[in-house]
């Protein structure tokens, strides 16, 4: 594609001796006789080079120059100027053109150094171009990372359901007893003010609370009848060995230190540290509960599931005790219609 160069002198054999001698060299000559005639040919052709006079009738080439640096800075601008005229063609470099010539000059010099200017200009050009695609580059590999962040933490969120799911079978729960806490402990967690990363770390919590029932044998974990003292020390050890196995993940820390005091209670009666009240942390006395209200509104092999006004009055029972008496305040304040939300079923009359 041809260059096109914008000639703008007010001696038209100065115009038609450059545009003819440019011409041979393959550029596309336009030419102008004033500063306004070629601020108005600029507004309507692709310039990539202006040579214009400095002296002439009207505005000078250095207005030029100043209007053509905002319109647009990448176009290449070579002044031509008198002998006499030296002090303002150094300006004219200080205000952005890119070289000068003095009158006279020999032709060749010109087409010498406009062939200079018009190279520089697309190596800056290309350059630039190189510059924008690099950051769009950037800006599509950050979306695709952002991308890939997004389905990795989905895929963890199913890997852990169906984990859950596992454990869950395994225990015999009829439905999914951790989801539905899960769901619970968010519930009654958002009434308590918590919200953003430690809601999705109690609701993590919530969801792997018994992980640590991993390590339990099916003996004790499935026996029939009551446990003996051994046994008993066995499965207290679930929130120690749940939370020494999600601790070394970095994002489930925050829900293994909720799970690690599960199965302590408001009075200090708990376990594995007989923590007491504020020692305990809001998540887990948070879960504590929820826990304990799924446990009593599902169907159990050896009971069936207690009425939804039975299990708010044992719970009621146990404020001060087992549960935090604020946090039993709120459960109380939750309509039951947002609970069988959250469980997906009806709670029984
Ligand atoms: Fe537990
Ligand atoms: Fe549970």
């Amino acid at each position: 594609m041809s260059k096109h160069i914008l000639i703008v002198d007010d001696e038209e054999m100065i115009r038609e001796l450059l545009s003819s001698a440019l011409e041979m060299e393959a550029y596309e000559c336009h030419t102008a006789s004033n500063v306004d005639e070629a601020l108005t040919l600029l507004g309507t052709i692709p310039v990539d080079l202006v040579i214009s006079d400095i002296m002439m009738r009207g505005r000078s080439g250095v207005d030029l120059l100043r209007e053509l640096k905002l319109i647009d800075k990448d176009i290449a601008v070579l002044m031509i100027t008198g002998l006499s005229d030296m002090n303002t063609a150094l300006e004219c470099v200080h205000l952005g053109a890119d070289d000068y010539i003095t009158k006279p000059f020999g032709i060749n010099r010109v087409i010498l150094t406009v062939k200079n200017l018009m190279e520089r200009r697309s190596l800056t050009l290309e350059k630039k171009q190189y510059q924008a695609s690099l950051e769009f580059k950037v800006q599509e590999q950050t979306a695709q990372i952002r991308n890939t962040m997004n389905e990795l933490s989905h895929a963890y969120d199913s890997t852990l359901t169906a984990l859950v799911k596992a454990l869950d079978a395994r225990e015999k729960e009829v439905g999914s007893h951790s989801e539905r806490v899960m769901n619970y402990a968010v519930l009654l967690g958002e009434k308590m003010g918590v919200a953003g990363k430690e809601l999705q770390e109690l609701a993590k919590g919530a969801l792997l609370h018994d992980i640590g029932k991993i390590g339990i044998s099916d003996n004790i974990l499935l026996k029939p009848g009551p446990l003996d003292e051994r046994e008993w020390l066995e499965m207290r050890r679930h929130p120690e060995v749940g939370y020494a196995i999600l601790s070394e993940i970095d994002f489930l820390k925050g829900p293994a230190d909720m799970i690690l005091s599960h199965h302590e209670r408001f009075d200090g009666s708990g376990y594995p540290k007989r923590l007491k009240g504020d020692q305990i942390p809001l998540s887990s006395r948070i879960f504590t509960l929820v826990d304990t209200l799924d446990a009593m509104t599902s169907d159990r092999p050896y009971r069936n599931a207690l009425p939804f006004a039975r299990m708010t009055a044992e719970i009621i029972t146990c404020k001060g005790s087992q549960f935090d008496p604020e946090i039993t305040d709120l459960f109380t304040s939750i309509p039951r219609q947002l609970w069988e939300e959250c469980a997906g079923k009806r709670l029984m009359d």
